[in-house]
């Protein structure tokens, strides 16, 4: 599979998106991640959709918005009118899997579903044919800048056994360039980060750089 980076915004500088976005498009970036909190499904308040709007006004790539809400059929729509192609939500927030799916998958975009650690992946088997792609949570969602949870990664191969193996699973939280391979080795193929892009010693592009290589060293000892 192939190995794509997207990194998360919230933790770039958001007084030049632009530039941020162009610099990360610069190096290859493959797509943009837009973390959405709303204070109550997770203790924290992040983004909405005019600043995913205004990411995406700027950028050649494609955005993804991770919901991290507690009623996201509600709040979906207005990230995809914000022009997100990807619009994650949260297995624990919802009863209703599959209608939450159906609900999303009408705006016409791609629609993922996201797991804390803690989340089995037997928790999703209906979504299965359904599903667009998934993200396993390797922190609790909520906060950048977490230490990264091997546990979250360890139901990978079993979304993989279930969903194919040609689906993109992300992960998303604590990945940086030490951490990045075991996310990999575990099977994910699209890389979420924020601080280790972001807050790295190195500029934005060239952390992204970093990061992909450290990423592409592990697939090439992956066996699949
Ligand atoms: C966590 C978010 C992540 C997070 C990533 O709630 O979904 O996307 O901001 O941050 P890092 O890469 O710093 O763990
Ligand atoms: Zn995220």
């Amino acid at each position: 599979m192939r190995i794509k980076m997207a990194p998360s915004m919230v933790a770039s500088d958001l007084t030049h998106v632009a530039a941020v976005v162009a610099e990360l498009e610069g190096a290859g970036v493959d797509r943009l991640h837009v973390d959405v909190a709303d204070g109550h499904f997770v203790p924290n308040i992040m983004m909405g959709p005019y600043l995913a709007a205004a990411i995406v006004k700027c950028a050649a790539v494609p955005v993804g918005a991770h919901l991290m809400v507690t009623d996201p059929v509600r709040y979906a729509p207005a990230f995809a009118k914000a022009g997100c192609d990807t619009i994650f939500f949260h297995a624990e927030a919802v009863d209703d899997l599959l209608g939450a799916l159906g609900a999303i998958k009408e705006l016409g975009v791609a629609v993922g579903i996201a797991l804390k650690p803690g989340t089995p992946a037997e928790s999703i088997r209906a979504a299965v044919g359904h599903a667009d792609c998934l993200m396993a949570m390797t922190v609790e969602p909520g906060f950048s800048g977490q230490g990264f949870m091997e546990s979250g990664c360890a139901k990978i191969p079993a979304l993989r056994q279930m969903f194919g193996s040609d689906i993109d699973i992300y992960v998303d939280g604590g990945i940086g360039p030490e951490t990045v391979g075991v996310a990999v080795r575990y099977g994910a193929n699209v890389m979420v980060a924020a601080s280790a892009v972001f807050d790295a010693e190195v500029p934005p592009g060239e952390a992204l750089k970093r990061l992909r290589e450290a990423a592409l060293t592990a697939a090439a000892g992956r066996s699949d």
